[in-house]
């Protein structure tokens, strides 16, 4: 049974993780396409959630997400993920990504999002994890806003509960 100790913020984030851009990813506007980096933040969000639970867990919701700025062909990807906060059986996982010109050196800012995840047990019900310990000043601003926008959430499915079509 994985032990329900407290965990730093830094044992389970992903830091830079390279992805290169190539002609297949591109959309008709020839910049590269949305969908393909969202899937890629789910799953190395997913990394991030499962290192910290030690458990399975999977997407309950997704908000934020902003595209900052076009990524374009033959740019390099950079993906940041780390916990900003764990509550019960969820976790906030923040993600942001940058375009990376490796022959100039320039970075620009992608994308930011904010992913709740929830570890579940062997039969697939919610199950407590671990506290995040932020350490560093970044670290322990995330945790706090991580509060503020979980409240809205959790607000938002309050209000649409009970509620069809939605
Ligand atoms: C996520 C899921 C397991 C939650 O189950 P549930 O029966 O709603 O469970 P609970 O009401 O007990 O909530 C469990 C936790 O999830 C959180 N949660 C559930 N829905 C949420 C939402 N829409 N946004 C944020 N948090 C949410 C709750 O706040 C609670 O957190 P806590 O334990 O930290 O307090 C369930 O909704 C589910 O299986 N969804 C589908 C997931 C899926 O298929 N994802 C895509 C593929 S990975």
């Amino acid at each position: 049974m994985p032990s329900l100790k407290s965990k730093p913020v830094a044992a389970s984030a992903i830091e830079k993780h390279v992805y290169k851009v190539f002609p297949n990813d591109m959309n008709s506007h020839n910049t590269v396409f949305g969908g393909m980096i969202m899937a890629k933040c789910d799953r190395l969000a997913l990394v991030v959630a499962e290192r910290h639970s030690a458990h399975v867990c999977v997407t309950a919701a997704v908000d934020s997400i902003h595209f900052r700025a076009p990524a374009k062909g033959n740019d390099t990807l950079l993906f940041n993920l780390s916990l900003n906060r764990s509550w019960g059986s969820s976790m906030e996982i923040g993600a942001r990504v940058e375009a990376e010109n490796s022959y100039t050196g320039e970075v620009r800012h992608i994308l930011s999002a904010f992913f709740t995840f929830v570890a579940l047990d062997e039969e697939g019900k919610p199950v407590d994890v671990p506290e995040a310990v932020p350490e560093t000043d970044e670290q322990k601003r995330r945790f706090d806003n991580a509060e503020i926008r979980r409240k809205g959430r959790l607000q938002t499915r309050e209000k649409l509960s009970g509620r069809t079509g939605q």
